[in-house]
């Protein structure tokens, strides 16, 4: 059997402006991973594909009313289509299974299209480099979410810290100090990026010139989080990434559960927090440390999070089969 695994992603800095142009900075979170199995079907032929989160079955062949079906079957083909392999010969049965919560700015439909690719290019034989994989899983963004950046299907290919502008080669970050302690606070609201997308570019055609001021300001804080990083200065990461979240409270897609979350890590000490991913639900983050970690996670909990889950980002990013030492409240975000 073929095995593919890959992690979930958090944005530090930069959601919607990276849509026009700014950069951003985004992590993977490696302890919460989607994994896909391969293995040939006993005398069969064509590709069934298992979502067992979803408890969904889809034929390769068939039709379904369902972005899910859709993006899953397309993200097959092209990923057998790169290998050179002919989809309707053989017999594969694809299993998938994810750690990650659905719709919540996490990455879940991303790091599922990652597995699938890597599990399938195992299958026959072949390991792809993270530009090929990344490559080919935002073919399935675009199912996903119309007019994506990039920068999810980059972070979660490479599986490191990136500094990503649309159209450029990524940047991996090293890291320079101590692992960025985060608390993922879930407000049980789903999120959908494709929705929050389109309702920054109605803002943005009713007011080109605000808008993107806005997006020059979150773009500068980007290149500020890149300089706080590689210098270790993660009290200054934090103020920046609570910067970054008025402006996005500014852009429309902030809550009042993502304002209360945030307000509420702040006061419980952690160095900074935001929304983090499309918004308008899903997830606000907080940076922390070793020392605040569990009461910022007990404050968000408090403030309504339906999950809060804690993390540690390290310099390499990925540690699969080693996973990072965690402290929850409840169950994983
Ligand atoms: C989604 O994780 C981040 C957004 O900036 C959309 C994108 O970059 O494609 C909201």
């Amino acid at each position: 059997m073929a095995t593919g695994s890959a992690a979930g992603k958090a944005i530090l800095l930069g959601e919607h402006a990276v849509v026009y142009g700014r950069p951003a900075i985004a992590v993977p979170l490696s302890d919460l991973r989607a994994t896909a199995e391969v293995c040939a079907a006993a005398g069969g032929d064509g590709v069934c594909i298992r979502a067992l989160d979803l408890g969904k079955e889809y034929d390769l062949a068939e039709r379904y009313a369902d972005p899910a079906a859709e993006a899953l079957q397309a993200t097959v083909r092209n990923a057998l289509a790169y290998l050179g392999v002919d989809a309707t010969a053989g017999g594969l049965a694809i299993t998938v299974r994810s750690r990650i919560p659905v719709a919540r700015g996490l990455g879940s439909g991303t790091a599922v299209a990652t597995a699938v690719v890597r599990a399938l290019a195992q299958h026959h034989g072949r390991q792809l480099p993270a530009p090929v994989v990344s490559d080919l899983v935002f073919r399935t963004e675009v199912i996903l979410h119309g007019a994506p950046s990039g920068v999810d299907n980059t972070v979660v290919a490479y599986e490191r810290p990136v500094w990503f502008r649309r159209g450029r080669a990524p940047e991996l970050l090293a890291l320079d100090g101590d692992a960025l302690v985060l608390a993922i606070a879930d407000t049980g609201v789903p999120a959908n990026t494709r929705e929050a997308v389109a309702a920054v570019g109605a803002r943005h055609a009713a007011d080109p010139e605000g808008i993107e001021a806005r997006f020059d300001a979150i773009g500068a804080l980007a290149e500020a989080g890149r300089a706080a990083l590689r210098g270790g200065d993660m009290a200054r990461l934090g103020d920046l990434m609570t910067q970054n979240h008025e402006h996005l409270r500014a852009l429309g897609v902030s809550t009042p559960a993502l304002d209360g979350i945030v307000g509420a890590a702040l006061a419980a000490g952690a160095l900074g927090a935001k929304l983090s991913g499309g918004g308008r639900g899903g997830c606000a983050i907080a940076l922390t440390t070793t020392t605040t970690r569990d009461a910022v996670a007990a404050a968000m909990g408090a403030a309504g999070a339906v999950q809060v889950h804690v993390t540690e980002v390290h310099t390499g990013g990925a540690r699969c089969g080693v996973p990072p030492p965690t402290a929850r409240i409840g169950a994983p975000c």
